[in-house]
């Protein structure tokens, strides 16, 4: 065999069964090979286990899909490329010409857009309340035959709770699926709630270090098999690698956010005190108009921290740029914190009454907590806030 017939055919190292890596290795292959055609048609069958082909299976995604499935209470996962993707496969799997779908002011801004505009193309309606408007969900549900309700909670930037039990009963009720996007709260939180279906974004908390994406659907077995169909179809695969550091970066997930949530809680406390702000958004603070709810629904209390500044952009704009330790970009769950200065939390395009609803204001700063230590951080809160004002 000439060398370069044989760089294309490497030697294959065997490991013994009794030898076993502690660490999963990455099966960073596109293509799988059984014996003969025969064994290769029984597993198309579906009569053999095995993998074939990486964009419906692999190994090393398959670790991280028992793994999130068991982590969230559920029996299945189905992972792909980024969050986003979870959101856009979720809603066009399920979502068929002539379904309704009821969303909210203070979803995602991608997932508003792909219900406003992305279903909207195949004929798919929908109604955007407030999430606290709960005689609105009810009348929703009851009165308009509705496919699914796609929710949040803590939303994004001020931390709205979401009555869940309210959403889920209503939603059961009328024959609607419920899917939340709980990326913010976490795997290990809402998993005994009624929720059909639960995304994940993997850029976030499961990962850690924002050095890597992926998205995670996670629900029952059937309903995972239905969508893998046509998720699988669609192409958003999530590449072996990727789905190794995911791994890795879960082996400390519950210690990161442990300490973001104890170094957020400490730094709305400071930031409740402080003259120049008028009001402080974290579940976790006795003020917050849900924190009964966010302490009954959730172990913790989440890692971002939203607060209105006295004053507008300008401001926001000063403030942000004197911090030194928190970054000014988007994406939250990374073991360094980040800051959003109020022109970029989005929202451009509400409406005056769907503005007043998310309470996004000229002032609103949004905050995502890392693992720093919280005295520095709050010394650094504390000197931005005075270049803010002189
Ligand atoms: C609640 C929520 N869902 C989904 C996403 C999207 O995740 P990704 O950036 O991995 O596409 C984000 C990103 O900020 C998010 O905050």
């Amino acid at each position: 065999m000439n060398d370069n017939t044989f760089v294309n055919h490497p030697p294959e190292v065997p490991v013994p069964a009794d030898s076993r890596p502690l660490v999963a290795p990455i099966y960073q292959s596109v293509k799988f090979s059984f014996d003969d055609s025969r064994e290769t048609l029984r597993f198309l069958h579906g009569e053999r286990e095995g993998f074939f082909y990486s964009r419906n299976s692999n190994p090393t995604l398959r670790q991280l899909e028992l793994t999130l499935a068991q982590m969230q209470g559920r029996e299945e996962c189905l992972l792909v490329g980024s969050g986003v993707a979870t959101i856009a496969a979720t809603l066009l799997s399920l979502c068929k010409h002539g379904d309704h779908v009821l969303a909210f002011v203070e979803s995602y801004g991608p997932t508003r857009y792909i219900v406003q505009h992305l279903l909207a193309k195949y004929g798919v309606t929908h109604t955007l309340l407030s999430i606290e408007d709960l005689t609105g969900i009810e009348r929703v549900l009851r009165d308009t035959p509705t496919r699914l309700v796609v929710f949040e909670s803590p939303t994004n930037p001020v931390t709205k709770i979401a009555d869940i039990e309210h959403l889920t009963t209503h939603a059961r009720r009328a024959g609607c699926l419920t899917v939340m996007d709980n990326t913010f709260a976490g795997f290990h939180n809402h998993g005994a709630y009624d929720v059909d279906i639960f995304l994940h974004s993997l850029t976030k908390y499961a990962s850690g270090h924002g050095d890597v994406m992926g998205g995670a659907i996670i629900a029952n077995r059937p309903l995972i098999a239905a969508m893998r169909k046509d998720v699988v179809s669609m192409g958003p695969t999530l590449d072996p690698h990727a789905a190794f550091l995911i791994q890795r970066g879960l082996r400390t997930y519950f210690l990161r956010y442990e300490r973001e949530c104890a170094n957020a809680l400490a730094v709305s406390r400071y930031l409740h005190g402080h003259e120049r702000i008028a009001r402080v958004f974290y579940p976790g603070l006795e003020t917050h108009p849900q924190h009964a709810l966010a302490k009954r629904q959730m172990k913790d209390f989440g890692t971002v921290v939203s607060f209105e500044l006295d004053g507008g952009f300008d401001q926001g704009n000063r403030f942000a740029d004197a911090l030194r330790l928190f970054s000014i970009t988007s994406s939250v769950g990374s073991t360094e914190s980040l800051v959003m200065p109020p022109q970029l939390l989005g929202g451009q395009e509400f409406t005056a009454e769907q503005r007043a609803a998310s309470l996004i204001g000229r002032g609103t700063v949004r905050l995502s907590i890392g693992i720093e230590e919280a005295a520095d951080l709050i010394a650094d809160l504390e000197q931005a806030l005075r270049g803010a004002f002189t």
